[in-house]
């Protein structure tokens, strides 16, 4: 049975459990902790060593990292929602030289999408699948075959002049108290635009507001099949121990 542990880290919340790579069966509760505010490197690096000594994780255990940011080859190219000071860190060799331990480092919404490909709403589903997380700011992951294609930013599309995470994330919404329709609409423009540029099979939906899909997913309209994400806020952990494992 092989085990690791997954790490979520956000601008608000870091996450982390122990699971079973083959399942997501998680193997340990699953601890959450405030992002340190301002979410500077340092801290967040002490908050996940708090959080392997609670998971009692011991150095020749596997962690996967997974952060909202571009990651390429263990460096953390952009940074949203917390300190700049990770653009251009090399997260991944800093993390696993202060643990003590192999850590691996990926984009949320690839942790995610990988996810929801290998266990949950994409699993068996074959050409292209666009993951899009739609929380703070827009995540996306395309998976082609089961094939990851890394940091693909696509909550950076425009949309209506504007970045289209700033007009159609779930933050937006809140923001400027659009109804669900009219999230519908903006969320149509934006899908409709993904549908233009990469034709593709199946797209799923995640982010906590997926769990409230019967609200919101007969507003959006192109031709795509739709689905909600299955794994909810469990697929970035989930994701970043696959990917670890993977990638070992
Ligand atoms: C970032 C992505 C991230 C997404 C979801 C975007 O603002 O650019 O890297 O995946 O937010 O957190």
């Amino acid at each position: 049975m092989t085990a690791a542990i997954g790490i979520d880290i956000g601008g608000t919340g870091i996450k982390g459990a122990r699971l079973r790579v083959a399942t997501g069966a998680l193997l340990s509760e699953r601890i959450k902790y405030p992002t340190p505010p301002g979410g500077h490197p340092g801290d967040v690096l002490e908050c996940v060593r708090h959080m392997l000594d609670d998971l009692e994780s011991s150095s020749d255990e596997l962690v996967g990292v997974c952060f909202p940011a571009v990651v390429r080859h263990g460096v953390t190219m952009s940074a949203a929602n917390v300190s700049p000071d990770w653009i251009g860190l090399p997260a991944e060799r800093l993390f696993a030289d202060s643990l003590d331990r192999e850590v691996h480092f990926v984009n949320d919404a690839d942790a995610a999408g990988f996810a929801e490909s290998r266990l949950g709403a994409a699993r068996n589903v074959a050409g292209l699948v666009i993951v899009v997380t739609l929380g703070t700011g827009i995540g996306t992951a395309l998976i082609s075959d089961g094939v990851l294609v890394p940091n693909a930013e696509l909550g950076h599309l425009e949309l209506d002049g504007a970045d289209a995470e700033h007009r159609a994330s779930n933050a937006a919404r809140e923001r400027e108290g659009l109804s669900f329709e009219e999230w519908g609409q903006r969320l149509t423009r934006y899908f409709g635009h993904l549908e233009m540029l990469f034709s593709p099979d199946l797209f799923v939906i995640g982010g906590g507001v997926s769990t409230q899909h019967a609200e919101f997913f007969h507003h959006i309209s192109v031709s795509t099949p739709i689905k909600p994400a299955e794994l909810f806020n469990n697929a970035g952990i989930v994701g970043s121990a696959l990917l670890a494992t993977l990638n070992h």
